[in-house]
């Protein structure tokens, strides 16, 4: 009998601040009316001091392991995806593991905005491989530390925020239908944090220049993400052998509201089917889309036997896509 994997309990966190666009007006030159009009967001959340990815990752893994029904020792693997980890090494996923009290073998993965999707089909094929059965998979994301916030093209954008997922088989007729992963590396400077790594290593010139904080083109994104995203939902419809009019819920990366009107358009999903909640969080990276799902089956908005597609873009540039049947 055909087996799938699928998602068997959610979790989330946020930071308990939230940050408002007329907060922002007052720590950089812009105002509310241009953020809402040309995002869609209204407010972000941001990590207390000290508190790192790890601490966001773990507080949203045990939600997930409740809600799945196991304990931290069921797990028999944790990947963990964040551009903002707690340190370059160890992984954030060897923190995440000694704080929920795992014993499980960790890592994280490196493909930024479209981490989640990236990771919840690594973690469907090695559940149908048959070589691990329960997968803890997480977005978490602390970008409020790796912010210039004095560059209004970029610190009105991001929040802090982590959502999980645990993995497993759920049998037949449910579950992880298709995954679509893309890649493309020449647009590796369009969105970047240059220095920090082995190719610029920390330096008292790389911090006077901050060199350690994001980077963005924002138009030139903007533009490859509207056209892959659209075309990676398409993708993954089609590699799950079904209509597009099956689709009951949309849930795409949370990066501007702009970007997502524009992808349901060339998609023609009707934004009644898109789930949108940038307007409380901004743009989580890989915690946007996990959140989101969380807070789709939380509200209702995703019942049994729905068919979900979930579409990301980030830095690498990567995008990714996956349909879901509930
Ligand atoms: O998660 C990974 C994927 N990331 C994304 O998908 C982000 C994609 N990009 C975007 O969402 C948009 O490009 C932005 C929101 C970043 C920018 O929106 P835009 O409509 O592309 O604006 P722009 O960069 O073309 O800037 C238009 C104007 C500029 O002023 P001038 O040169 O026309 O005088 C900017 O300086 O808006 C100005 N501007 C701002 N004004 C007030 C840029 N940021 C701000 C700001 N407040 N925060």
């Amino acid at each position: 009998m055909k087996r799938n994997a699928g998602i068997v309990g959610l979790g989330c966190y946020v930071p308990e601040k939230i940050l408002t666009n007329l907060e922002l007006e007052s720590i950089v030159e812009t105002t509310d009316e241009w953020i809402r009009t040309r995002t869609g967001i209204l407010e972000r959340r941001i990590a207390a001091k000290g508190q790192s990815s790890s601490d966001l990752a773990s507080q949203a893994a045990r939600e997930a392991l409740k809600n799945a029904g196991l304990g931290a020792s069921d797990l028999d693997l944790i990947i963990v995806a964040t551009i903002s980890g707690d340190m370059l090494f160890p992984s954030t996923a060897c923190l995440v593991q000694t704080k929920i009290g795992a014993t499980c073998p960790a890592f994280d993965l490196a493909a930024a905005c479209s981490g989640f999707p990236y990771a919840l089909a690594m973690a469907g094929g090695l559940v149908l491989a048959g070589q691990y059965k329960k997968i803890l998979i997480i977005g978490s994301e602390v970008l409020s530390g790796f912010i210039d916030w004095q560059d209004r093209s970029t610190c009105v954008l991001f929040g802090d925020g982590a959502g999980a997922a645990v993995v497993s088989d759920v049998g037949p007729d449910k579950g992880i239908l298709s995954t679509y992963l893309a890649a493309d590396g020449r647009y590796a400077d369009l969105l970047k944090i240059p220095a920090g790594g082995s190719a610029m290593p920390p330096s008292l010139e790389s911090v006077q220049q901050k060199l350690h904080t994001l980077k963005m083109n924002g138009s030139e994104v903007f533009k490859l993400a509207v056209r892959n995203m659209a075309d990676a939902v398409l993708k993954a419809i089609a590699l799950a052998g079904i209509s597009l009019e099956k689709i009951d819920l949309l849930i795409p990366h949370q990066a501007n509201l702009r970007i997502i009107q524009a992808v349901a358009e060339r998609t023609h999903v009707p934004l009644s089917k898109v789930f949108i909640n940038l307007d409380k969080y901004g743009n989580m990276s890989s915690a946007s889309t996990i959140v989101a799902l969380y807070e789709a089956v939380k509200s209702g908005r995703i019942q049994p036997g729905n068919h979900i597609a979930m579409v990301a873009f980030g830095s690498g540039l990567t995008w990714a896509s996956t349909v879901m049947k509930w």
